[in-house]
């Protein structure tokens, strides 16, 4: 009677969350290339550096976190969280230095990444472009270069054959909408635009690059008998209006939702891709290559807006966070109630089909907060996954603080801290807060629960 009381005391105390994650659900960690490997000098990122006031702090990618000399040191520090997935890119601008000239070093080097992941029982989710163009893709006009699709499936019908039966999961291109709005509807990223109406060709081209891909990737490996899976990672963001009772509010919300959120996905499915935003743009493309492309929605999901509009000021639509809200060191919103939120739309648009969530992490130099993080999001997706979302992983962005584009190094992301100096690489407690958290689900036991996630 008393065990029994004392355990319903701790029920009180800390209350377990509402569903256990499945057994069989997988964690992983996730990077992209040019901000862990260094040294990416023919990208158009490494030029994009080098334009004071770009990059905070004048910082530059440099060495970045020294990826493929530390690799012994980062897998083993993968082991020790408990995952079973990397989630990390290789870099066009490496093994394609020069149009047709292919480096066979680089794929070579990749190929044994892949050996020594697969030894350590890691299973490596592969992304072919993420973020960076080679200088001479970005030379012809980057993504408004009518020639990128046919491009971009050339180097791939270099590199799959190299990874062949060994890597299921690919990621064609990460994040097509952050691109677009650090490239073309602002200049914090290349090449730096800043137009809205100029956002068409572009997400066309990505559109058409993905389609070619998908087909080609299937095409490949297909003959050898395997079947791939195949994606793309989406970076949702959860738009509310910043008035409730502002209709107008409502409206601009609801585009800027459609053509942020949903027009790539939609046009994955239907073939068809239309974006309209009042006296800005009105696109519209058929691209049937695109149709029915995603054997996975990829979902990386990080914050919440809200969209404020003021007809009378400069920039009349603006996104602000909610006022009085948790934020993390770079200012955005922590709001774990909107991962469900975006699965439930995810899966009433594309039903079952099956969602990594490919990123979800926050920046938290002095960690008080990460642990915290993890599991409320991680609560909202067991408690979808009980609602029949199929949810099969969770990649955390990301195992060590790296170069973090506009931001330099000045955003700490990472399980690990790293001192950018020796390079060397310190587990934050977080990163034993996550494996206790992998290895309970692994044995079918709920989210570990201490005092100060109350
Ligand atoms: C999304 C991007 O894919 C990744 O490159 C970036 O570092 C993280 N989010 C954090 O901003």
């Amino acid at each position: 009677m008393r065990s029994i009381l004392a355990a319903l005391i701790l029920l009180v105390q800390f209350p377990v969350s509402a569903a256990n994650l499945p057994r069989d659900f997988r964690f992983g960690v996730s990077t992209a290339a040019h901000q862990v490997e260094g040294n990416n000098s023919n990208s158009d990122w490494w030029q994009w550096e080098e334009i004071p006031g770009k990059i905070k702090n004048g910082q530059r990618s440099g060495i970045a976190t020294d990826s493929w000399g530390h690799q012994d040191e980062d897998i083993s520090n993968m082991k020790s969280l408990g995952v079973s997935v990397y989630r990390y890119s290789i870099e066009w601008a490496k093994v394609e230095p020069k149009e047709g000239v292919f480096d066979e070093k680089v794929l070579a080097q990749y190929s044994d990444q892949v050996d020594r992941l697969l030894r350590a029982g890691i299973e490596p989710m592969i992304t072919l472009q993420h973020f960076t163009l080679p200088l001479w893709v970005k030379d012809h006009g980057g993504w408004d270069w009518d020639g990128i699709a046919g491009a971009f499936e050339t180097y791939l019908t270099k590199v799959i054959p190299v990874f062949g039966k060994r890597v299921k999961y690919w990621i064609t291109i990460n994040e097509p909408m952050s691109m677009i709005a650090g490239g073309y509807m602002s200049d914090v990223f290349p090449p730096g635009v800043n137009n809205l109406s100029s956002i068409g060709t572009p997400m066309i081209n990505m559109l058409r690059a993905h389609g070619r891909a998908y087909h080609r990737i299937h095409e490949i490996l297909e003959k050898q008998n395997f079947t791939p899976m195949v994606g793309l990672a989406h970076n949702l963001i959860v738009l509310d209006p910043l008035h409730s009772y502002n209709l107008l509010e409502h409206y601009v919300t609801r585009r800027f939702s459609q053509i942020y959120n949903w027009a790539i996905p939609d046009a994955l499915t239907t073939g068809e891709f239309k974006i309209f935003f009042p006296f800005m743009i009105n696109a519209k493309a058929d691209i049937p290559e695109a149709k029915n492309t995603q054997d996975f929605f990829g979902l990386n999901y990080y914050t919440r807006y809200r969209v404020k509009v003021n007809l009378f000021s400069k920039d009349k639509f603006e996104k602000v966070v909610t006022p009085g809200a948790p934020v993390n060191d770079l200012g955005w919103e922590i709001y774990p109630e909107g991962i469900a939120r975006l699965l439930n739309q995810i899966q009433e648009r594309f039903p079952q089909m099956p969602i990594w969530i490919t990123e979800n992490g926050i920046a938290d130099a002095d960690d008080h907060l990460r642990t915290k993080y993890i599991k409320e999001h991680l609560d909202q997706i067991a408690d979808r996954i009980e609602a029949g979302v199929p949810v099969k992983g969770y990649c955390q962005w990301t195992l060590n603080d790296n170069f973090e584009w506009a931001e330099g190094f000045t955003a700490h992301f990472g399980f690990y801290s790293l001192d950018p100096k020796t390079l060397n690489r310190v587990p934050r407690q977080s990163a034993a807060d996550f494996s206790e958290i992998t290895r309970s689900v692994k044995m079918g036991l709920p989210i570990p629960r201490s005092r100060e996630d109350q």
